[in-house]
């Protein structure tokens, strides 16, 4: 067994936060249950905000960074897990107060630990990553709260992006009429092609700034929040839902109780972070069967090693980014 392995760790020194690539001993990985050899993780904009200290996500230093990784267990010891068996990691504190998945080998506590669906490949599962989860989250919860495609179009904020592009897609293919809301015109191609019946910049929404305006769509998965999430709610229809998962465009929110109260609108907090082993592992089995997104591999922006995530951080904070970009732990840059 090797005992060095490679490991993008995330450092704070006088003030300044800096990852960079390193090597690592095998007697660094945490005593956790499971300990896996990571063949893919991904790039979210909280990896971003992460690896570039450009937000305050890291509870402790340093630390590996990456919230999400795939790869083979190679010993384990509790949850059942053999090693050889595929498995995966999407949050769970990976990457913010456990060493995360930005590594050749990896440590996690068993209770956070997926077995690769059956009907998913190990690169799928991480162009999936919490992007994907985080859509399927919010799905799951709207629909709870009896959100069908029959009440009308669902708007996608920030939906070029990982969540965005992929909630498009899922929705798009469950029966959901939606209405793509991007800053990037470049993305309107690949928008329709995933089933978006509408791609409009946020202007073209022609949203009002009274506590209620005329109702126009039945819901909203929003990636954005700030201004943009204080305007969509009033225009709401009746019992409609409204998915709080970003805040690109801001963390405030300032709405009043009028749609909440005059139309039964709810406002549905999502935390892929925190989500229960068992909902994990239910959507999980969805994901790779009845909710797969059917362009998965259009979603890929591009596949890049550890010694390229400091470019990657930096695109998708420029926002430059269509799609998901794919970590390849094992290539060499
Ligand atoms: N709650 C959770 O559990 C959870 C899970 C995952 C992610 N998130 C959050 O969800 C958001 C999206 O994550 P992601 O990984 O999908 O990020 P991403 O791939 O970087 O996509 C974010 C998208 O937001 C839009 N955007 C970026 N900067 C903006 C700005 N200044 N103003 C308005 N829109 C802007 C862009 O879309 P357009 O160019 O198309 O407009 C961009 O593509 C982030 O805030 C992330 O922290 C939360």
């Amino acid at each position: 067994m090797t005992k060095q392995f490679r490991a993008y760790r995330i450092h704070q020194s006088g003030g300044e936060i800096r990852g960079r690539l390193e090597t690592l001993e095998w007697s660094d990985l945490a005593p956790l249950d499971v300990i896996i050899e990571g063949h893919y993780s991904s790039v979210n904009y909280k990896d971003a905000l992460a690896g570039s200290g450009k937000g305050k996500i890291l509870r402790r230093f340093p630390l590996v960074g990456g919230i999400d990784v795939m790869g083979t267990v190679v010993a384990a010891k509790s949850g059942g897990f053999q090693p050889g068996e595929s498995v995966l990691v999407t949050g769970c504190n990976l990457g913010e107060s456990m060493d995360g998945g930005y590594a050749e080998f990896i440590a996690a506590p068993a209770s956070s630990v997926i077995r690769l669906p059956a009907g998913l490949s190990g690169e799928e599962s991480m162009l999936i990553g919490t992007a994907g989860f985080t859509a399927a989250l919010a799905l799951y919860r709207m629909e709870q709260m009896d959100q069908s495609p029959s009440k009308g179009p669902i708007v996608v904020t920030g939906a070029s992006g990982g969540v965005g592009s992929i909630a498009v897609d899922l929705l798009a293919s469950q029966g959901y009429e939606v209405w793509a809301v991007t800053g990037k015109q470049s993305a309107r191609p690949l928008l329709e092609r995933f089933g978006a019946r509408r791609v409009l910049d946020p202007r073209e929404l022609e949203l009002g700034t009274r506590p209620l305006e005329p109702a126009k769509f039945a819901g909203v998965i929003d990636n954005v929040g700030g201004e943009l999430l204080t305007r969509l709610i009033p225009h709401v229809d009746l019992w409609g839902n409204v998915a709080a998962i970003g805040l690109t465009g801001g963390a405030e929110l300032q709405t009043t109780v009028m749609p909440f109260i005059l139309r039964g609108v709810s406002l549905l907090g999502i935390s892929s972070n925190n989500c229960p082993l068992p909902l994990r592992q239910e959507l999980w089995r969805r994901l790779s069967g009845l909710w797969k997104p059917p362009h998965l591999q259009e979603i890929l922006a591009k596949t890049i090693s550890l010694e390229q995530l400091d470019q990657a951080f930096q695109d998708v904070l420029e926002r430059k980014v269509t799609g998901r970009i794919l970590v390849d732990l094992r290539k060499r840059a």
